[in-house]
């Protein structure tokens, strides 16, 4: 049951954020904006900059409603969904099993696959031995991409084009969360689509400085261009936005989702990853591509509270 504005502004909001993952800087600007945002709008709002002991925090402060700000493993990843839930306290964003498939590279690109969403080729090891054993060629040949299943922010992330660098680089995988998976190269513009609830609201165009969108161009200010919107034929935007709904659709996510896409030459456009839980910060990309479909930064954050809710 979703919640009505009214009501809402009688309860206590808990904004969750910072945590305990390598993004909790990220979090805790993300927090701290729609913690700014809500109240500015009128809401009670309780800033809980989340550790181990949140369950205590959350009756502490009495909270009635959950906004999660979280980024990263234990508050993407449907870890601090599970204590909601179990708690029964309504929260934003995506349920437990939306966040858990989202944030694992090969399960969500399994239900991607399964759904006919197209994801580049790929193959994936439990570890090193797993793939010294099984042979260093993927069968889609070179150049490769090797990432780690369960990071983000390009962590671990290499495109290697030899069998040398896709050992080195798979050593290095595989000192990370996750198993290694190992994609297929495509080269093509980096498009990236976000959807609040049942609409893709737009694309942007990412054009890094480096070979790719690694973490400096995703975190240094002035290494990466971003073009909003993505200036692509409009056969090719309206295709990268129904792909992300598709996504977002296919995974069952709640809220709103931001998915990177590729788009070769030839117009064929394949999903790399969702993520579950974008950045809300005020130079994020989501509040930009809302804020093209005309919804203002408080605005976004009050329609991610209305759809507060245990999503089981
Ligand atoms: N298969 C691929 N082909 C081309 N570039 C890729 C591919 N996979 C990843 N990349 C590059 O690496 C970046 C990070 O990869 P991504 O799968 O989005 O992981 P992360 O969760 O770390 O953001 C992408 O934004 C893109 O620039
Ligand atoms: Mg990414």
């Amino acid at each position: 049951m979703a919640f009505q504005i009214d009501e809402l502004k009688t309860k206590r909001i808990g904004v969750l954020m910072g945590g305990l993952s390598t993004e909790r800087e990220v979090s805790l600007r993300t927090g701290k904006a729609c913690a700014d945002a809500l109240e500015s709008k009128g809401y009670v709002v309780a800033r809980i900059d989340v550790q181990k002991d949140v369950a205590k925090r959350l009756l502490d402060e009495g909270v009635e409603v959950a906004f999660n700000a979280l980024h990263g493993r234990w508050g993407e990843d449907g870890c601090i969904q599970g204590l909601l839930e179990s708690m029964f306290i309504p929260y934003t964003g995506s349920g437990v099993q939306a966040s858990a498939v989202g944030m694992d590279k090969v399960a969500a690109k399994q239900v991607f696959a399964a759904r006919g969403i197209p994801t580049p080729p790929s193959v994936q090891y439990a570890s090193f031995a797993d793939l010294e054993r099984k042979g260093l060629v993927p069968p889609f040949g070179f150049p490769a991409v090797v990432k780690p299943s369960g990071e983000g922010s390009s962590v671990g992330v290499t495109i290697v084009r030899d069998e040398k660098a896709l050992r080195a680089a798979a050593l290095e995988a595989g000192k990370l969360k996750g198993l290694i998976l190992i994609e297929k190269y495509l080269k093509g513009r980096e498009i990236q689509a976000a959807v609040l609830e049942a609409e893709a609201l737009g694309a942007i165009e990412i054009v890094p400085a480096n070979e790719f969108y690694d973490y400096s161009a995703k975190y240094q200010a002035g290494t990466t261009r971003y073009l909003f919107p993505a200036p692509i034929p409009p056969d090719q935007y309206q295709r990268a936005c129904a792909t992300a709904l598709a996504a977002h659709q296919a995974l069952g996510c709640s809220g709103a989702t931001r998915s990177d896409l590729i788009l070769e030459p030839s117009g064929a456009i394949w999903i790399l990853e969702i993520n579950t839980l974008p950045g809300m910060t005020n130079a994020s990309l989501l509040p930009k591509i809302a804020a093209g479909k005309g919804i203002d930064f408080a605005s976004l954050c009050e329609r991610l509270l209305l759809g507060a809710a245990l999503k089981g």
